[in-house]
């Protein structure tokens, strides 16, 4: 074997001989060469966007996924926090004088690229009809609201929210097909977007980041000699999942919310008592929401190691250290970190929050002010400039253009051949607006 192509010792770089330099800038200029070939090939294969259609109008597909990333639990036997669930919009305009919003006669379709199923990828269907108290079981490869890995999105007509596509609750994992070990999770997966016309022509299409994790890391704590394991009288069960549920049963002995035990009810849903706004569950009245009970008791008096002022604390339960689902223009370049935006695990647990609706937001007077107002609640249903989106030129929270992960660049290079935020005027407007842009 060729000395450059060795395993290990990469990490010296003091070691790193000619040969070896050599080797890597061969390397380097073959991946280079792949990745425009296959640049080339992808844009041939999904055609350019704002491609000219028989009576040679043009139109533009924005697409993305509601959250900056979505997160199921790894095995459901036990117990459930939530499901594989990811959650698609899109917005089409025509390219014109003034540019149009096209919701009538057309269809928006989605696939994710080299991910096709997830039965086998999740255990989310042998336990889903006991977790969620479902009627029947559910169709192989179909999520809670009945979507699956391939689909039509659906025209949602909303007063406040607008106008929009949506394919909701799409139970997709971070797995690709040939991946079959499960070894080489890829938590940005690659959603196509394709909108066609009455006739089924083409419109135009796109790549949309649809993010994925199951890394949640309770493991770091709740294993059998793990610190929360250990602290009580409680029996080593042999498993994450359980050793928790046996934790709950015993901190909660006294509790009358909290009977018959958690151990005797697997798989458990904690959103069956503790209310969930993500869930859409009300829970137990008088039983705490599921956000305010994980983040209130696993606050810095109790679990010394979760550093409540860095993303690596909050890294302990979302996704997470492998993850690292904050990728956005802020915290690659500008140093923000979960706490920067959403205060320590003592600010998120506060009473007077409503979990997951309030949120933190872009025009707060500390972070970008009154001159990029929101028009909702929360950023990802917010619009600007006359109704577009701010995640349709922004992207998803936590993945504010431009972001570190190349997956989520790819749509913006194809409307505008650069990544960041939607600026072309071009992308959208027939010809370039003399008048100034406007949020
Ligand atoms: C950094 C360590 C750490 C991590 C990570 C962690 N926990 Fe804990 N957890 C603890 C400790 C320590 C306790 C016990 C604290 C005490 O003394 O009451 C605890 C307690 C609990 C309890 C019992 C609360 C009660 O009063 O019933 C539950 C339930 C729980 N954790 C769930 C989870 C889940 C689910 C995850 C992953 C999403 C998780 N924990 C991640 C350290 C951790
Ligand atoms: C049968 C109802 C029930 C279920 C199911 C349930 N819990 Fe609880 N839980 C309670 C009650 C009651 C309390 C104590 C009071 C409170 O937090 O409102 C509690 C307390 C907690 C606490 C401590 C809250 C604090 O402020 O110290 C955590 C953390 C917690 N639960 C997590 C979970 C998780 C994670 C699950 C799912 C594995 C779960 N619970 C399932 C009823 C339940
Ligand atoms: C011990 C595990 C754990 C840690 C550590 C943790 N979280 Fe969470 N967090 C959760 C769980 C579980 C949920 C989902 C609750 C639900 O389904 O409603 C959640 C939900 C949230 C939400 C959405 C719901 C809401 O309250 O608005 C925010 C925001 C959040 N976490 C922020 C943070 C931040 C910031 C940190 C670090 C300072 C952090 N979390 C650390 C477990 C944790
Ligand atoms: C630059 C500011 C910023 C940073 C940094 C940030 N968040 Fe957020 N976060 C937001 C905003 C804004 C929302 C509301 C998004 C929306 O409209 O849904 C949000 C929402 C959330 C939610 C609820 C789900 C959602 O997307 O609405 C969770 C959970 C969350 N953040 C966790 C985290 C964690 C964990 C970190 C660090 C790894 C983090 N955030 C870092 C701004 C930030
Ligand atoms: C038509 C596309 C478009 C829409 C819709 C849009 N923006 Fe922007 N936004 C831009 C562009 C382009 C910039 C300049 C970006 C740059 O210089 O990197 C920008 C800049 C910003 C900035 C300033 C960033 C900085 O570097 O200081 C903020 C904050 C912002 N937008 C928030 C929003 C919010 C909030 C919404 C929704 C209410 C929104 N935007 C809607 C295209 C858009
Ligand atoms: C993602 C698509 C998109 C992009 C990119 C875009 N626009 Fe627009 N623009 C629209 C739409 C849609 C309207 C509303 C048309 C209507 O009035 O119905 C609009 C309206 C306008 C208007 C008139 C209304 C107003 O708000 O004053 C101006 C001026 C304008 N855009 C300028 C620009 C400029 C300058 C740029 C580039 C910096 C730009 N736009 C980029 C979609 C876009």
């Amino acid at each position: 074997m060729p000395e450059q192509f060795e395993r290990g010792n990469y990490n010296n770089r003091d070691n790193i001989n000619p040969n070896k330099r050599t080797g890597e800038l061969l390397l380097f200029v073959i991946l280079v060469i792949c990745l425009l070939l296959w640049h080339t090939l992808a844009s041939a294969k999904t055609e350019p966007s704002n491609n000219s259609t028989k009576n040679g109008s043009s139109y533009v597909v924005l697409a993305w996924n509601n959250l900056g990333m979505h997160c199921y639990n790894p095995d459901f036997q036990n117990l459930g926090v939530l499901p594989p669930y990811n959650t698609l919009w899109a917005q089409v305009i025509k390219v014109a004088d003034p540019p149009q919003f096209i919701t009538d006669g057309i269809t928006i379709d989605y696939k994710f690229l080299r991910n096709t199923f997830s039965e086998g990828k999740t255990n989310f269907w042998a336990w889903a009809q006991q977790l969620f108290g479902l009627n029947s079981p559910l169709s192989s490869n179909i999520g809670l609201t009945g979507k699956g890995l391939t689909g039509r999105m659906d025209l949602i007509q909303n007063a406040e929210l607008g106008n929009h596509f949506e394919a909701e609750g799409i139970p997709l994992t971070e797995y690709y097909d040939y991946d079959k070990k499960l070894q080489k999770p890829s938590p940005y997966q690659l959603a196509q977007i394709t909108v066609r016309n009455a006739d089924g022509d083409i419109l135009t299409q796109t790549l949309a980041v649809a993010p994925v994790s199951s890394e949640l890391q309770c493991i770091n704590c709740h294993a059998d000699d793990g610190d929360a394991t250990t602290r009580y009288p409680i029996n080593q069960t042999g498993k994450v999942e359980t050793n928790i549920l046996a934790l709950h049963d015993y901190l909660n002995r006294n509790n009358s919310l909290a009977q018959p035990s958690l151990m005797s009810q697997q798989p458990i849903l904690c959103g069956s008592c503790h209310a969930s706004n993500a869930l859409g569950v009300l829970g137990v009245s008088g039983v705490s929401s599921l956000s305010f009970a994980m983040h209130n008791h696993h606050d810095q008096a109790r679990v010394p190691d979760i550093m409540p002022d860095t993303t690596d604390g909050c890294y302990n339960c979302h996704p997470g250290p492998k993850t690292q689902c904050l990728r956005d223009t802020m915290s690659q370049n500008y140093g923000f970190n979960c706490t920067n935006c959403h205060g320590n695990m003592a600010d998120v647990d506060s009473n007077i929050r409503n979990p997951w609706i309030t949120e933190p937001r872009c025009d707060n007077a500390s972070c970008h002010g009154a001159g990029y107002a929101l028009d909702q609640p929360l950023y990802r249903n917010s619009r600007g400039h006359s109704g577009i989106y701010c995640a349709g030129c922004h992207d998803s929270p936590h993945a504010i253009a431009p972001s570190r992960e190349k997956n989520d660049d790819i749509k913006f290079i194809m409307l505008q051949n650069q990544p960041g935020a939607l600026r072309k005027c071009t992308v959208c407007h027939a010809t370039k607006p003399s008048q100034a842009f406007r949020h």
